[in-house]
C-alpha cells in the first residue's frame, strides 16, 4: 500500500502551486472559487470550455495547463452534471475519476470542494477523498521503476472545504474502509510463492493492533476439530493448512450474537489431481479472494470501530497434485458428519467452506453468515466480471446485500436455489458429491454449501470468481485484485447491524 498521497483538509482559498481541481455544474456553471479564478485568468476557463465544448456534464473533465495564475501547474474542471441530483456514492466515483485525470507529475493536488450552488456537504467531500485513495492504489512492489519513468501522481492532496474539521473526521472511517479494500487487493495481487498459508495467517494476525482477536489453527487442531473435508484439499501441498478466526467485538453488548463472514482462502489452485489446463493458471494465485475480502472487511470494521460483533473465518489451503493428494472417488467425512464423494479435486473450494460453515455455526450461532469464494468458472459465464453471484436462503439478507451492492458499486445478482438443482449433487456412494456436472455449475456449487447450513440459519453465498480479480478497471479500481466485497459488506453492517 505504498505511495498513497497524504490527505489534508483546509479552508477554501485559491492555491498558488500544483494542480487545482474545481467543479462545474451543467452549463458549465463554475463554482464561486472557479469564477474568481476565471476572472483572474481573463476568462480563459470559459473560453477553453467553449473551444472544448465542455458543458459540465457529469464525469467529463477539461484541463488547462500552466494557467498564468500564481505558479499553478494546471486547473482541472470536473463536470458534475445536475449537482443537485448527486447521490451518495457518486462522490466516491468522482474522486476516483478526478484522480484518473491527473496526467503527469504534480506535487500537490488541491480540490476546491464547492459547486455553483454552494459548498459540497462534508459527507460528499469525505467520500471524494476516499475515492481518490481507492483510485491511487497500485501494486508495483515487484516492478523496478524505469529510469525515465516519473511517478504520475500527486504526493499530497489538499481538500479545500468550508468545514475542514468535519470533513476530516468524516473521512477517518471511510479511510479505514478504503484501507480494508487496499489490504484485500494486496493479498490477491501477491503471488503464491510469497503468500502461502503461513503468510496469509500472519496477515490475519496483523489485525491484532486494531483490536481484532485472532486465533490461528494449524493441522493438529484442525484434525482434532475433525475438519477432514478442509484438510483433504491440502493433502497434496507441502504447506500446512490453516484456519484463521478473527473476532471484532464492537457491539454495545459484547455477548450479543455476532454476524459471521467466511472466506475461501485457496492460496493456489492447480486443480489437484484433476489438474487444470496451463492457460491462465497463474490467475489461481487469486483463489483466496474470499479470504482476502474477509481480512479486509475485519480491518475496515475495526479501523472504523464499527458497533457490531463480527466473526471472520478463513480457510487457508493449497490445492496441489502429489502422491499424498486426495483423488477422485475418495470419500471424506466432513466436520458435520456428512460424507462427501470427491468427483473432481478441482471442486476444492466448497470442501474448504463446508467445514468452515459447520465450525462457525457450532461455535458462534451467528445472526447471519455470508461466505465469499472464487468458487466457479461458471459464474463468469453467467455474470461476467460485473456482478457477483448471490445465493441465499433468506430474502431479507439477500435484499440488504443487493441494496448495499447498489450503494457501493460492489454489485451482486441473486441466483436461484431449488430442489431440482440440489438433486444433481446426490451421490451414489456418499451423502453428497462435490460436483454436479456441467449444467448450472454455480448453482450446484451453492447447493453443496447449503447442505452444510443448518435449518433456520440465515446464510448468503457470494461467488466472486468474476469480480475478485481480473475485472475491468473503473474509476475507483485500476488493480487486478479488486478488493471486491469489502465495501459491500462494510455497508451491509453499517446500514443494518450496528447497535
Ligand atoms: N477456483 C476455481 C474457480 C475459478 C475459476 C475462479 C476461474 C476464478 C476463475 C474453482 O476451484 C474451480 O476450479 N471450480 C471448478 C469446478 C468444477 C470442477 C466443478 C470450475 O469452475 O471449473
Ligand atoms: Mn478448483
Ligand atoms: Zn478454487
Amino acid at each position: 500500500m505504498a505511495d498513497l498521497p497524504v490527505f489534508s483538509f483546509d479552508k477554501p482559498s485559491l492555491p498558488s502551486a500544483g494542480t487545482l481541481v474545481i467543479f462545474a455544474a451543467e452549463g458549465p456553471e463554475l463554482s464561486p472559487g472557479g469564477r474568481e479564478l476565471d476572472e483572474k485568468l481573463g476568462g480563459a476557463i470559459g473560453r477553453a470550455a467553449g473551444i472544448m465544448k465542455f458543458t459540465g456534464k457529469r464525469k467529463t473533465a477539461m484541463s488547462l495547463l500552466a494557467p498564468p495564475y500564481a505558479s499553478l501547474d494546471r486547473v482541472i474542471v470536473i463536470g458534475l452534471g445536475d449537482a443537485g441530483s448527486l447521490e451518495e456514492g457518486d462522490w466516491t466515483n468522482l474522486g476516483g475519476f478526478a484522480w484518473g485525470r491527473l496526467e503527469g507529475r504534480t506535487e500537490t493536488l488541491s480540490v476546491l470542494a464547492e459547486t455553483s450552488s454552494g459548498p459540497v456537504r462534508p459527507e460528499g467531500v469525505a467520500e471524494f477523498a476516499a475515492g481518490i485513495r481507492l483510485a491511487a492504489y497500485k501494486f508495483r512492489k515487484y516492478k523496478k521503476p524505469k529510469e525515465d519513468e516519473t511517478p504520475t501522481e500527486a504526493g499530497s492532496v489538499v481538500i479545500l472545504v468550508e468545514e475542514p474539521k468535519t470533513a476530516a473526521s468524516l473521512f477517518e472511517p471511510l479511510k479505514g474502509v478504503a484501507d480494508g479494500v487496499l489490504l484485500a487487493r494486496d493479498l490477491v495481487n501477491e503471488p503464491a510463492n510469497v503468500l502461502g498459508t503461513a503468510e496469509f495467517a500472519a496477515a490475519a494476525e496483523a489485525l491484532r493492533p486494531l483490536g481484532v482477536e485472532v486465533e490461528v489453527l494449524g493441522e493438529k487442531e484442525l484434525q482434532s476439530l475433525e475438519m477432514r473435508s478442509l484438510l483433504a484439499v491440502g493433502l497434496g501441498s507441502s504447506q500446512e493448512s490453516r484456519v484463521a478466526i478473527m473476532r471484532w467485538s464492537g457491539g454495545a453488548d459484547k455477548d450479543a450474537r455476532p454476524v459471521a463472514f467466511v472466506g475461501k482462502g485457496v492460496v493456489f489452485d492447480t486443480g489437484g489431481i484433476s489438474i487444470k489446463p496451463a492457460g491462465s493458471m497463474e490467475d489461481m494465485k487469486g483463489d483466496m479472494g474470499g479470504a482476502a475480502c474477509v481480512v479486509g472487511l475485519m480491518h475496515a470494521l475495526a479501523a472504523r470501530k464499527a458497533k457490531v460483533n463480527a466473526i471472520g473465518v478463513i480457510g487457508l489451503v493449497e490445492n496441489m497434485p502429489d502422491g499424498l493428494a486426495q483423488r477422485p472417488g475418495d470419500i471424506v467425512v466432513s466436520k458435520s458428519g456428512r460424507t462427501i464423494e470427491v468427483i473432481n479435486t478441482d471442486a476444492e473450494g466448497r470442501m474448504v467452506l463446508a467445514d468452515l460453515l459447520t465450525l462457525v455455526q457450532e461455535r458462534y450461532k451467528p445472526e447471519f453468515i455470508v461466505d465469499l469464494a472464487t468458487l466457479t468458472g461458471a459464474i463468469i459465464v453467467a455474470l461476467g466480471h460485473e456482478y457477483a453471484g448471490l445465493f441465499s436462503n433468506d430474502d431479507e439478507l439477500s435484499n440488504r446485500l443487493t441494496a448495499a451492492g447498489k450503494a457501493t458499486g460492489d454489485k451482486v445478482w441473486r441466483m436461484p436455489l431449488a430442489k431440482a438443482y440440489d438433486k444433481l449433487i446426490d451421490s451414489k456412494f456418499a451423502d453428497v458429491k462435490n460436483t454436479g456436472g456441467r449444467a448450472a455449475g454455480s448453482i450446484t456449487a451453492a447447493h453443496f454449501l447449503a447442505r452444510f447450513v443448518e435449518e433456520g440459519q440465515a446464510w448468503a453465498h457470494l461467488d466472486i470468481a468474476g469480480t475478485a480479480f481480473g475485472a475491468p478497471s473503473n474509476d475507483v479500481n485500476k488493480s487486478w485484485g479488486s478488493g471486491f466485497g469489502v465495501r459491500l459488506l462494510d455497508r451491509l453492517v453499517r446500514d443494518h447491524y450496528e447497535k
